[in-house]
């Protein structure tokens, strides 16, 4: 294989971004996100997600997830915690200024308290796995106190146009960030395409 063979076969790998994630005690903004920016639709409305990720997607985050944490809007409209990544199992915190009328839920623990103790408390409950922060509002908070190691985004071939965005921050100044996928000196992400209603 020529060297120039070889760059576009390593860049065609990167793209397609099938990498396993490992466990390695990581702090990760986790979400699948619309195009368009948003992490839930209107209502918390999560359907458009069904069907997006490549197969073994969910099996390598039931495999790398130690715990997560999450926030009490997420919590009440989904609190289900089996709910995440199908079959993984593990501590589930829940970030929320009123814990006290929260309703006991098995494997969940309501937290009241500063979002670098909630990470240093659901790293410690991690073991060693990565911590994954479920919730937009949360994230943004641990973004702007530099507790977040990664960015981890599934993006889906959808716009929303409405619903929760993955970072709200009106008036606040760019977050510029450095791209850990494999793409060469790529600095922008070149995507393609057509409204699925479309010929
Ligand atoms: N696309 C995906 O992959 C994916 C995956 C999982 C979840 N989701 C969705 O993502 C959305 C996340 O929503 P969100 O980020 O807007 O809300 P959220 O984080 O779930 O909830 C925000 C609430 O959490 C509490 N909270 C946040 N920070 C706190 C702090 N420092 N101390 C105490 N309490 C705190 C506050 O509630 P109180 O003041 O009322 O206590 C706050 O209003 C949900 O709709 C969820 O279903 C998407």
């Amino acid at each position: 294989m020529s060297d120039g063979e070889s760059r576009v076969v390593s860049r065609t790998s990167a793209i397609a971004d099938t990498k396993p994630r490992t466990a390695d005690g990581k702090v990760l903004w986790h979400f699948t996100m619309s195009l368009d920016g948003f992490v839930a639709g209107p209502n918390h409305a999560m359907d458009w997600m069904t069907g997006v990720g490549r197969p073994g997607l969910i099996e390598e985050y039931v495999e790398t997830t130690g715990a997560v944490l999450g926030g009490r809007d997420g919590f009440d409209a989904f609190p289900e915690p089996s709910g995440t990544y199908g079959g993984w199992q593990g501590p589930v915190f829940i970030l929320t200024h009123h814990p006290e009328d929260a309703p006991p839920t098995d494997g969940t623990t309501f937290l009241n308290c500063d979002v670098a103790e909630a990470v240093r408390i659901g790293l410690d409950a991690a073991g060693g796995k990565n911590l994954e922060i479920l919730s937009a509002d949360i994230g943004r908070q641990l973004l702007e106190r530099g507790l977040i190691d990664e960015i981890d985004l599934h993006i889906a071939p959808v716009l929303l146009g409405d619903g929760i965005r993955l970072f709200d921050n009106a008036g606040g100044a760019p977050v510029e960030l450095v791209l850990l996928n494999d793409h060469g000196e790529a600095t922008i992400l070149n995507v393609r395409y057509r409204p699925a209603t479309a010929r």
